[in-house]
């Protein structure tokens, strides 16, 4: 039986061993001296003393306004944000772009994600902020003349890049849900930028991690590498030119990214590697206002992101096929097994249906119907495990370079949002002068339709590469309304594995009834058809479940995590807010 590891540590990308589950965070606090014991006693004791809503074993509580990011002091903005006043779309606002401050890891303006916001008057939408290919480019630039795909052309590089989102899609958000202007919300990350915030110790590994990408962009080199005298821990990171750009842009509005000097700053640092976007292309470019796909489960109402993202859509599938099983009553292995041929089913249409909407047909109605989950839900009960399904091309399973935050406000409004640059620090190109990095977004699409790509993964010909298309995402911004109101609020980086991330969660929470610390905390497993492998989170699986798993006919791989899920959850009854930063990551949940 085939084992595949995959170690993959999601704060940084190197090849440490994460603890991530429940499990390995006990055994490893109890390797603690006792003299150290004593200690962290005695801090717990002061520490929840004096912050009476935060314990260590529970999510953070607030009574107001929650902010949940992958990087504290993005948190802290958001919630600076909140207490001026500013609604849950201003404090995502300032997160979007305060994150491209302090985690330029996969936080950005050079990047894209969908912003999902629903307001307290029952409004809800979508911003698509999906980078596009650039006019010019063609089903198969990344192919040499031989047909063969040209090895990183879509990953590293000016050629990988897609025409970058976040910039409309953020002044979108604030310009038409936002109270406080652009200026007022863009503060914190200018501040960040100019003023500079002390490394954290992941921070700098995530850096030294990624020397070899950096080092060949000279630009990124002497920013984020100091030419070689890497940043340590407590040293001060600064960004002279990013504040500037994002002074700019606080200034003048999207217009100076897309039309004005910083689209000039974006052009010239294209020609100058090798790249195909234009000004025209950057001119092109706007941001999207989507309907939210909506789903139903158990009562609660499911919102998440429509195509060009395919999450939506398996969310939604999944969680019809799996909607009158009673998974709450089966043992572990028993209930795996479903949801695996839920997540098997829902990857292989992924693969051979999706693509942006806006260019290819896509049966977005079919795939979420309830008659259509029926069918699958009696194929899977009829079935032997891990049985071959419809042959076709292939979902894509990629590392985690992404990043999501969520935000409710105390009056009801609520955002959940996923963007990226794709690759950890994306193409690696800085764009000269203006100081911030571009995204590698054309590696999502299938740059050889029908065949393997790069990483031995296949996608299909309604995600094939055209001039300003949107490549087929995964991100999975969710927000799970109960009775009308917000009861869950997740999303996660993790590229393919994405929506089988929030699937868990969501079946963890509402399902299984855990709490919203340990829905996110406990291990997670991963399978999207092809390669028809199960992922599982080492350390996070009994013996016994394992053991079944391997009878039953699965083949098994293991990898240290899967995604970085931020949530939020109301208590529907007392409107309490839960907050919970992925132990697998080193966000920060932060409320009043
Ligand atoms: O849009 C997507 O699905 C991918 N570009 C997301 C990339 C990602 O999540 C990488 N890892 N976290």
């Amino acid at each position: 039986m085939p084992i595949i590891f995959k170690n993959l540590d999601r704060r940084t990308g190197n090849k440490h061993p994460l603890l991530c589950s429940s499990e390995s965070i006990q055994r490893n606090f109890w390797r603690y001296n006792p003299h150290q014991t004593l200690l962290i006693v005695v801090l717990l004791i002061v520490v929840t003393a004096a912050a009476p809503l935060a314990r260590a074993d529970d999510p953070v509580a607030a009574q107001h306004g929650m902010v949940v990011t992958s990087e504290p002091l993005a948190s802290e903005a958001g919630l600076e944000i909140l207490r001026r006043g500013g609604n849950a779309v201003d404090a995502a606002v300032a997160v979007g772009f305060a994150l491209a401050v302090t985690y330029p890891f996969a936080g950005n303006i050079g990047g894209g994600g969908f912003m999902l916001i629903r307001m307290a008057s029952g409004k809800s939408v979508v911003i698509d902020y999906r980078e596009e290919a650039p006019g010019a480019a063609s089903r198969n630039m990344y192919l040499d003349s031989h047909g063969n795909l040209i090895p990183q052309a879509s990953i590293v590089g000016a050629l990988a890049v897609g025409v970058p989102g976040t910039v409309a899609g953020l002044a979108l958000a604030e310009r038409e849900y936002g109270k406080l202007g652009l200026a007022k919300v863009m503060a914190p990350a200018i501040r960040l930028a100019r003023k500079g915030f002390p490394v954290s110790y992941w921070f700098s590994q995530s850096l030294k991690d990624h020397q070899n990408l950096l080092s060949r962009f000279p630009n990124s080199n002497r920013i984020f590498l100091r030419n070689g005298r890497l940043y340590e821990p407590g040293e001060i990171f600064r960004q002279q030119k990013l504040a500037r750009t994002l002074a700019q842009i606080a200034r003048h509005g999207p217009s100076v990214f897309y039309e004005g000097s910083i689209a000039r700053d974006i052009v010239q640092t294209e020609k100058r590697l090798g790249g195909i976007m234009t000004l025209a292309d950057l001119a092109y470019y706007q941001a999207k206002v989507r309907q939210p796909l909506v789903g139903h489960f158990r009562g609660y109402a499911v919102l998440s992101a429509p195509p060009p993202s395919s999450g939506g859509v398996a969310l939604i599938e999944m969680l019809n096929i799996l909607d009158p099983l009673n998974l709450g009553q089966l043992d572990s292995y028993d209930s795996m097994h479903l949801i695996v041929e839920a997540m098997r089913r829902a990857y292989a249409d992924r693969a051979a249906y999706l693509g942006d909407a806006d260019f290819v047909s896509v049966p977005v109605q079919g795939l979420i119907s309830e008659p259509y989950a029926a069918k699958l839900r009696d194929e899977i009960l009829h079935s032997k495990p891990d049985a071959p399904i419809s042959a076709g091309p292939a979902a894509e399973y990629e590392s985690h370079h992404t990043t999501h935050f969520c935000v409710i406000d105390a009056q009801g409004n609520a955002v959940s949002n996923t963007y990226t640059l794709n690759n950890g620090y994306g193409s690696g190109v800085t764009v000269d002068r203006a100081g911030f990095l571009l995204n590698d977004e054309m590696d999502d699409f299938a740059s050889k339709p029908g065949s393997p790509n790069m990483f031995g993964l296949i996608q299909g010909e309604a995600n094939a590469i055209a001039p300003h298309k949107r490549p087929l995402s995964s991100m999975t911004p969710t927000i799970v309304l109960e009775n009308n109101q917000p009861r869950l609020i997740a999303g996660s980086p993790g590229g393919g594995t994405i929506p089988n991330t929030v699937l868990e969660v969501i079946l963890n929470a509402l399902v299984y009834k855990m709490d919203i610390l340990r829905a996110v905390t406990e291990p997670r497993f991963h399978h999207q058809w092809m390669p028809d492998v199960l992922y599982l989170e080492r350390q996070g699986f009994s013996a016994d479940t394992v053991q079944k798993l391997l009878e039953a006919g699965y083949k098994l791989g293991w990898v240290n995590s899967i995604g970085e899920c931020e949530a939020i959850e109301v208590d529907p009854k007392t409107g309490w807010r839960f907050g919970v930063a992925d132990p697998r990551g080193y966000g920060k949940a932060v409320g009043y």
